[in-house]
């Protein structure tokens, strides 16, 4: 029972990839556990984005494995990712201008990547649709105008609001995130961040990356750094400072030698 507790829902283990000479990962770990939001930083190039691919089945490891909740999975493109579970926000969020909130939330991508107006007019229900994507971003406490009105003039912080609240409607398990408040400003970087925080209340787990030490504490429980394609050092957000992270970045602090990022700070 224990053991089933403590299982982390995903993991990353010695993950590499090259893409001709170059050493995109070398040997990254990592490990999210259940309602937990894991920050992932490291200078550009690090490797995170890569790392991130690889999750989401966009990308295949040179080597290593990826684990969901304790079970080797093999993910060979997206499809595999989100049947584990998995759901990806993209930076351009595959959000259709001309549907409407509701009808965004509702679709998952992979029917927007088909003929969206096709693909609407034969979902039955719409009524239902409605009912269902209003709970959806009520729980999450998305503020937006209405849930009818199409998502053109919505803000950036609105549209990563709804392409993230999909992935709770779709009941995904876990949500990735690559500088998903990158583009916004304060306030709007606010609005996601609460959304992150409602996430994990709701069983969910993220892992973040994110470039903003200050935002990402407030937001993430553990931050694991990457440096040159390997993941380095893992730490508890309440027992670091902003400095020891940035000089892990840096290398101003050295790592922590194991391999194994996520067995860097025994309890
Ligand atoms: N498709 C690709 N082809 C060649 N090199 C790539 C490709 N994707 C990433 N890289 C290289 O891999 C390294 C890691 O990139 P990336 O994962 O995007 O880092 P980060 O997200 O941490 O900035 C970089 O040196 C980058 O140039
Ligand atoms: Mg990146």
């Amino acid at each position: 029972m224990d053991d089933l507790l403590s299982q982390p829902v995903l993991e990353a283990r010695h993950i590499a990839r090259h893409f001709g000479a170059v050493i995109a990962l070398a040997d990254a770990s990592l490990t999210l556990n259940k309602n937990e939001v894991l920050g992932l930083v490291g200078d550009n190039g690090a490797g995170k984005s890569t790392l991130l691919k690889i999750l989401s089945g966009i990308i295949s490891a040179s080597s290593g494995e990826v684990l969901v909740d304790g079970t080797p999975i093999q993910l060979r493109r997206a499809q595999d990712a989100m049947d584990a579970g998995i759901e990806t926000v993209y930076q351009d969020l595959a959000l259709v201008d001309t549907m409407t909130a509701y009808q965004n939330v509702y679709l998952g991508r992979e029917e927007i990547s088909k003929n969206p107006v096709a693909r609407f007019f034969n979902l039955v229900d719409d009524r239902q649709m409605r009912q269902r994507a209003r709970e959806v971003l009520d729980s999450l406490q998305v503020k937006i105008p209405s849930i009818n009105v199409t998502v053109k003039g919505m803000s950036g912080g609105q549209r990563q609001c709804l392409a993230i609240a999909r992935a709770l409607l779709w009941g995904r398990r876990i949500v990735i995130l690559d500088e998903p408040t990158a583009a916004l400003g304060v306030r709007e970087t606010g609005q996601v961040l609460d959304v992150i925080r409602e996430l994990r209340k709701q069983d969910v787990s993220v892992i973040i990356v994110s470039h903003n030490m200050q935002q990402l504490m407030s937001v993430a429980d553990r931050i694991t750094v990457m440096r040159l394609g390997r993941s380095i050092a893992t730490r508890t957000v309440k027992d670091t400072q902003v400095s020891e992270i940035v000089g892990l970045i840096t290398g101003a602090i050295p790592g922590d030698h194991q391999q194994e990022a996520e067995t860097a700070l025994p309890a």
